[in-house]
């Protein structure tokens, strides 16, 4: 059962496609998620710089984009390896050639089990999460002799996903992998999901910090000797995280694309979070005006993550976006604006990038002169497993 998805991934396209003649976004079929060249590219060098200046590199995490393509430029642009949240993810990953995976949520299914010692044997470092004495066993059971693995012991303070809060268990899952030649126990993942979009930067500072210091009392006596990774963080705690001395690197996600969400969260020295750069909108076409207030677009639920906020007009001041549908949303116009819209491509900023992401094909690259010239695919998008 899982081998016969994990085949139907390995075989998906991947590699990025040049288009023949240079497009505008009029002609996409929209809705289109349309990614801006030059603002990834900062991203990547900003967070890159960034980590640089603070002695720690980035593991970003590939939940947020599911494309090799991007895998692949993050890699190239110093990340120590990536992290995929499921093993879907792996699999499409390791199929198009990426290197050092983590899989950061834990795994106690003996076919998921399998599908990863393939992935461990096709790449060089595949890294797992674990967080319980049960997962610990099953990988006992179900590993196989002729592959390696890297454990990563995961541990959880407060916010109560995954993760152990107890050091004695976590001692114990070491122990239960230790003496085992085809597990390798790296280190600890912590990850404070729950604080990433806390709005006042003060307070997330200080949340965070505390957390890592509680997880690091926490794993003190759970390690021989010092541990060779220490990971976790995301764009909320960028430049937060980097205080603490003993992570190794951050699993950063979202700071390629941005999205609503985190643009309206404080930055350090800001009321918005502008340290990087939105890259990542949804093109629509204006499809219909029934009433003279609005105008409506070819995207709606099917088009953007609906968890959070809405997305919001990037071409029109003062207009917001109602979700009207599956397939439609309703631009409200801004008081006193009368420009024609009906049949016009309208961009949104996502509102939530990862699972907008997940509900398309591709990425549109669009140049800083506004033509796209290139198609990268959403490999492992729909791989929720
Ligand atoms: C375990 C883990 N690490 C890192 C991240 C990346 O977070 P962000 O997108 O906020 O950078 C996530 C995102 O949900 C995550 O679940």
């Amino acid at each position: 059962m899982h081998e016969f998805v994990a085949k139907a991934l390995r075989d998906r396209p991947w590699q990025a496609v040049t288009l023949e003649r240079p497009q505008p976004l009029e002609a996409l079929p929209t809705p289109a998620l349309v990614l801006d060249r030059a603002a990834f590219e900062a991203n990547l060098t900003s967070m890159r710089d960034h980590l640089a200046a603070h002695g720690k590199v980035a593991r970003p995490h590939a939940k947020t984009h599911k494309c090799p393509v991007i895998s692949h430029t993050q890699m190239q642009a110093g990340a120590v390896g990536i992290c995929v949240a499921k093993v879907g993810e792996a699999v499409a990953h390791a199929a198009a050639g990426v290197q050092q995976i983590l899989v950061t949520s834990p795994v106690t299914h003996p076919g998921k089990i399998a599908v990863l010692a393939s992935v461990a044997r096709q790449i060089d470092g595949l890294d797992l999460v674990v967080d319980s004495i049960v997962g610990a066993e099953l990988l006992r059971k179900h590993w196989p002799g002729d592959a390696r693995l890297g454990v990563l012991l995961d541990v959880d303070v407060q916010m109560g996903r995954t993760g152990n809060h107890s050091a004695e268990s976590l001692r114990r899952i070491r122990e239960t992998l230790a003496d085992e030649a085809r597990f390798h126990c790296k280190g600890f993942q912590h990850y404070a999901g729950n604080l990433m979009h806390i709005a006042s930067y003060t307070e997330r500072r200080e949340r965070s910090l505390a957390a890592w210091e509680q997880a690091l009392a926490l794993t003190a006596d759970v390690f021989d000797a010092t541990p060779e990774v220490i990971t976790g963080c995301g764009t909320g705690t960028f430049d937060i995280d980097v205080a603490i001395e003993q992570i190794t690197d951050l699993q950063v996600g979202s700071y390629i694309f941005m999205d609503r969400e985190y643009v309206e969260i404080e930055g350090r020295d800001s009321p918005t979070l502008n340290a990087f750069t939105p890259s990542l909108s949804v093109a629509c076409t204006a499809i219909s005006a029934p009433t003279e207030f609005g105008v409506t677009v070819d995207g709606g639920f099917k088009a953007f993550a609906s968890d959070s906020v809405a997305p919001l007009p990037l071409d029109l001041p003062d207009a917001k976006f109602r979700f009207a549908g599956d397939e439609h949303g309703v631009v409200l116009r801004g008081k006193g604006d009368q420009e024609p819209l009906l049949g016009r491509v309208l961009s949104f900023m996502v509102p939530h990038c990862d699972p907008t992401v997940n509900l398309h094909d591709v990425y549109w690259v669009r140049d800083a002169d506004g033509l796209v010239r290139e198609i990268w695919p959403i490999t492992a998008r729909g791989a929720v497993w």
